[in-house]
């Protein structure tokens, strides 16, 4: 089976786990592209969905899926999102799409996060590079504070007008290195989510589907 298959097979697990009238948080990529059609074959009635990102919400909409603005909502029944590496113990990466700053605040509001991946994203330790958002204002400064471990990525701003970057330093400790990045004011997000915002994890791995669960 290939990864592609892989990580629709998994989207279309966690469509199983949308209800009639949920509030839903969408996340970004590849394997959320397989979710999102899920979800609108199942004819659930009733959801109300944010996107994470322009595309997911371009194609949701496309799809039929209601997408509001996450301003009117205050909590999420669940959020679906992929990854980029997961480990044993539920400490991810994200932002490959430079999506982690939306991706991680629909993921705190949700009561249930649930990340989908085919099975070249489970790792035993993370690696990087880790994405960081960082806030327009000062960046220079932001980027001279943070040391040479630190590239901006050759993308345009994120919605929220954030200059996306990566981390490319060694990661011994998860907990400290996302520690430290978040002492930095310049640093808005970081792509580093702890096994305690993670509820659930669905690989696809040949023809089936493995759950794990974390918090
Ligand atoms: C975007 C993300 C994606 O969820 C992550 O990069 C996985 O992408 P894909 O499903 O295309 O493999 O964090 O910011």
């Amino acid at each position: 089976m290939s990864a592609d298959d892989e990580k629709r097979i998994a989207a279309e697990a966690a469509a199983e786990l949308v209800e009639d009238g949920m509030t839903v948080g969408l996340g970004t990529g590849s394997t959320v592209a397989h979710l999102l059609p899920a979800i609108a074959a199942r004819g659930l009635s009733g959801i109300r969905c944010v996107a994470t990102s322009v595309a997911t919400e371009e194609q949701a909409r496309g799809l039929g899926i209601p997408v509001e603005e996450f301003s009117a909502l205050e909590r999420l029944d669940i959020a679906i999102d992929g990854t980029d590496q997961v480990t044993p113990d539920g400490w991810l990466i994200k932002g490959g799409g430079g999506a982690h700053l939306r991706e991680k605040i629909v993921a705190a509001a949700a009561e249930r996060f649930v990340v989908i991946s085919d099975s070249s994203k489970p790792v035993d330790a993370l690696t990087g590079p880790v994405p960081l958002e960082l806030f327009a204002f000062g960046l220079r400064s932001t980027l001279a504070r943070l040391g040479p471990e630190v590239e901006l990525r050759d993308v345009p701003r994120s919605p929220d007008d954030g200059a996306i970057a990566d981390h490319r330093g060694e990661i011994d400790d998860p907990a400290a290195l996302a520690t430290r990045l978040e002492a930095d004011p310049g640093v808005a997000a970081h792509g580093l989510f702890p096994p305690d915002m993670v509820s659930e994890l669905l690989v696809g791995a040949g023809g089936a589907v493995t759950r794990s669960t974390f918090s």
